[in-house]
């Protein structure tokens, strides 16, 4: 995998401290109410489990899972592949934790699903936050770094299916997706 990589962008030390500042946000903000954590998957998942364990604070974990069908270049239609249970989500205080906030679109496509499902809020907290890509209007109520437009994976992000369990994150040589 190393050959493929171009730069490390986020060491593992890198990473370990956003991760901390963002949960210190996270966790004063849910400091008196309960929340449930909805984690992205499959590339959410990594930054969930560490993030949950700096967050001294009464929550529940749950997932969802979305799948984009049709033209990969402009996005597809976005369907629900796994959704949390109608008690995870009526009336409670929803996080959803993601890798990444590119285009937008998953993240406002899983909100518009959670809140029409009678959750009383949604709030995101995402890893990346890149903003260049954006398509529709979104923002991270909680993000560890801002990054520029370049492919990244590792820590959950892949290409292919591979690289997510890189434990840092890193720009991939062109070459190797323009394969
Ligand atoms: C990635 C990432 C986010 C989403 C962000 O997931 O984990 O969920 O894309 O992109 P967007 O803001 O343009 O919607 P992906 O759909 O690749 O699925 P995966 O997590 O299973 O890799």
């Amino acid at each position: 995998m190393a050959k493929d990589i171009e730069r490390i962008l986020f060491t593992e030390t890198d990473i370990r401290a956003g991760l901390s500042r963002v949960a210190q946000e996270v966790a004063a903000y849910y400091r008196d109410a309960p929340c449930t954590v909805v984690s992205v998957l499959k590339g959410g998942c990594l930054f969930t489990a560490d993030i949950i364990r700096q967050l001294p604070v009464p929550l529940r974990l749950s997932f969802a899972a979305v799948s984009s069908y049709g033209d990969g270049t402009t996005g597809g239609r976005l369907s629900l592949d796994y959704f949390p249970t109608d008690q995870e989500i009526r009336e409670q205080r929803i996080l959803l934790v993601d890798d990444i906030l590119d285009t937008g679109r998953t993240l406002a496509f899983l909100r518009s699903a959670l809140l029409k499902q009678g959750a009383r809020e949604v709030k995101t907290c995402v890893l990346l936050d890149k903003p260049a890509r954006r398509t529709v209007t979104y923002e991270a109520d909680f993000r560890a770094f801002v990054i520029e437009d370049v492919f990244v994976v590792g820590y959950g992000l892949d290409f292919a299916g591979s690289y997510r369990n890189l434990p840092y994150i890193a720009v991939l040589r062109p070459e190797v997706y323009a394969e």
